[in-house]
């Protein structure tokens, strides 16, 4: 069923130690859960008080539309008085927020005071741009403060932001702009990878020749190389910050519970992807609950994400929730093993990192370097890991606890979806551990592994994952297309309003989950989400291809690499320079993470009679297994 690698399943348990159950915030599961999904209104009504509201909501969940569903209506907040503003009026004011360091080893630090003053510099130079409430602003930035600065920017004045990943290239960037429409792009010259200058702003240039709808673009200032800019559109973000109308205050705009926070753009079964729509209320609540019960933040944490903020990880767990708990939040600009191996351990040392979270694919990536790297340095200020993404392999994660937590330190693996906003399953610190498997569901969410006609399965049985009742984070809808949103996340199973998540997983006789992979068209390569259609029409966009198919094979390190099959046009031959040249193609449209690992000319693909690519069967075929039913397939 599953398209992923298989993990294997261990009934062994890692159980915490008593300090880590002690210190926990949340100090039981079993009892506060059944509470939970008996009511689960009065459970976030409990949470929503632990934020700052405007005014309090009139009801918790209005499910009168469903799946349109709504939380906390009529109440009025907004993120970033609970981010920043709420802060500034008690002894977090002088705290760090964030702690910077850049690839070359520069460093930039900033005070909770410090923040807010860049966000509302940045607020207040939007306003300038005409930035108003409502607008959506696209960001395109590699991994430095002012990308944080821009997106809570945005949503101090009532903008949604829309985040494009500093590591796609045009074509996925001009798709994402003239979705959202925006009028407005930040971006920087450039970031630090691997020792290397990117081309940012160069990569902006060739989508905005293609995205009319933008009138103004600023550009920070980053790597210093040559950049083309348009007189009367493109502005350098410090000579803007020099002008009178950044500076001072900037209030924060009180807005709607159900107010969209930000869209963001992810990969689907077909066509392009989509901008999945989060809000300023459920959202705030659902992450700070999530950040604070499962990685058991405290005043004194020094949390690392070590996510890309362009991705819902980031989003939600570097930028959001962590500042709404009050934490000093470590961020790095570049690639985890640069100069050396040792990059990351030697920054848990130097800061005093108490939590690290990150994906399997950067633990199987440090693994490889072998344990020496980071036995150079005392990682002992760790007490909690955390892993995402992916289903993590039991080496991966024996390495990953014995070596960087010293056994010391439980891993939260934590199940969630860009559309999910937050954790959805996901150990707590004080539960006890399987290896590879996310555990329990969190608070209020209500989980079950179901058939094709919606039967719950037998435990141990693989089945679809689906969550049967709503929950405030959420996504509301998909970005101009509310009939997508609920074709494809709530009409699996056309009697019941569940969410249909698009994994399979199986739930063992102890109730621990385990999550083994999309089942639908979506890849997770490198943990990174794509669509195979997204790859195709990039391979198809070359003259030469008339037809394409892409697939994931099992990668000892990717987790899934993708396998691309082409039909050329009539005439010509397929040859290895051929091959070099697509995949060079598909790079430079999408982006390094959509290259595919091989190409294999054919004349042709295996269809459904109804003209469906049967990826399957090339998947299959490619593994050397049985192709299974192809009863369907065109003869
Ligand atoms: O297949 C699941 C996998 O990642 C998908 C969601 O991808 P995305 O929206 O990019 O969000 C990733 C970060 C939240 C899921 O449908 N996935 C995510 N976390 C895990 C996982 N698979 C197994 N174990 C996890 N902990």
């Amino acid at each position: 069923m599953a398209e992923e690698l298989q993990i294997e399943h261990t009934s062994e348990f890692y159980k915490p130690s008593q300090s880590v159950i002690e210190q926990a915030n949340v100090k039981e599961y079993d009892e506060q859960y059944k509470r939970s999904i008996e009511d689960p209104q009065a459970y976030w009504a409990e949470q929503a008080e632990e934020l700052e509201w405007y005014k309090k909501w009139d009801k918790v969940l209005d499910d009168s539309n469903p799946p349109f569903y709504k939380w906390f209506t009529g109440g009025k907040i907004n993120i970033i008085h609970n981010a920043i503003d709420r802060h500034l009026t008690t002894e977090r004011k002088n705290k760090l927020a964030i702690i910077w360091e850049g690839e070359p080893g520069d460093v930039r630090t900033f005070t909770y005071h410090a923040l807010n003053r860049e966000v509302s510099e940045m607020a207040n130079i939007l306003k300038a741009m005409g930035v108003k409430k409502g607008d959506i602003v696209t960001i395109y930035m590699p991994q430095i403060p002012e990308l944080l600065f821009s997106m809570l920017a945005c949503a101090k004045i009532g903008a949604a932001h829309s985040v494009v990943y500093g590591g796609f290239s045009v074509e996925a960037l001009h798709d994402r702009i003239d979705d959202a429409r925006s009028r407005v792009l930040l971006t920087a010259d450039g970031g630090y990878r691997r020792g290397k200058a990117t081309r940012l702003k160069e990569i902006a240039n060739g989508a905005m020749k293609r995205s009319p709808t933008i009138e103004v673009c600023i550009t920070v200032k980053r790597t210093g190389g040559d950049v083309k800019m348009v007189e009367g559109r493109d502005f350098w973000y410090h000579d803007l910050k020099e002008m009178p109308f950044a500076k001072g205050k900037c209030e924060t705009e009180v807005m709607d519970a159900e107010d969209m926070l930000f869209i963001l753009y992810t990969s689907g079964t077909t066509g392009k992807p989509k901008g999945v729509v989060h809000t300023h209320g459920g959202y705030a609540v659902y992450t700070a609950t999530t950040l604070k019960s499962v990685f058991d933040l405290k005043d004194t944490d020094r949390w690392w994400c070590a996510a890309d903020p362009g991705w819902i990880t980031g989003h939600s767990y570097i930028v959001y929730s962590p500042f709404i708990n009050g934490a000093t939040v470590m961020l790095y600009e570049g690639a985890p093993a640069h100069p050396f191996p040792d990059r990351w351990w030697g920054m848990i040392e130097k800061y005093g990192v108490t939590v690290l979270y990150t994906s399997p694919t950067a633990i199987r990536g440090l693994m490889r370097f072998g344990s020496d790297w980071p036995g150079r340095h005392d990682l002992s200020s760790l007490r909690l890991l955390g892993s995402v993404g992916e289903p993590i392999n039991p080496e991966a994660w024996r390495w990953y606890y014995e070596v960087i937590g010293n056994k010391n330190c439980p891993i939260m693996d934590t199940w969630w979806q860009t559309e999910t906003g937050g954790f959805m399953i996901t150990p707590l610190p004080i539960t006890p551990l399987k290896p590879g498997s996310a555990t329990k569901p969190f608070f209020g969410i209500d989980t079950a592994v179901v058939d094709e006609v919606g039967e719950q399965v037998k435990p141990g049985e693989e089945g679809y994952l689906v969550v049967k009742a709503p929950w405030p984070g959420m996504l509301r809808t998909i970005h101009g297309d509310p009939d997508r949103y609920k074709e494809q996340y709530w009409s699996a199973y056309p009697d019941k309003m569940w969410y249909h998540v698009g994994d399979a997983a199986r739930i063992d006789k102890d109730g621990y989950s385990w999550i083994i992979g999309r089942v639908d068209d979506v890849l997770k390569v490198s943990g990174y989400r794509l669509g195979t259609a997204e790859v195709e029409s990039a391979l198809v966009s070359h003259p030469d291809v008339a037809e394409s198919a892409v697939v994931g094979l099992p990668h000892e390190l990717k987790g899934n690499a993708i396998h691309a099959y082409a039909i050329l046009r009539a005439g010509l031959q397929g040859s290895d320079a051929l091959a070099k040249e697509l995949r060079t193609h598909v790079r430079k449209e999408m982006g390094p993470i959509a290259m595919p690992e091989s190409i294999t000319f054919v004349e042709e693909l295996p269809k459904t009679r109804s003209g469906k690519i049967m990826r399957r069967v090339l998947r299959a075929k490619a593994l050397g297994q049985d192709v299974g039913d192809v009863s369907t397939l065109e003869t």
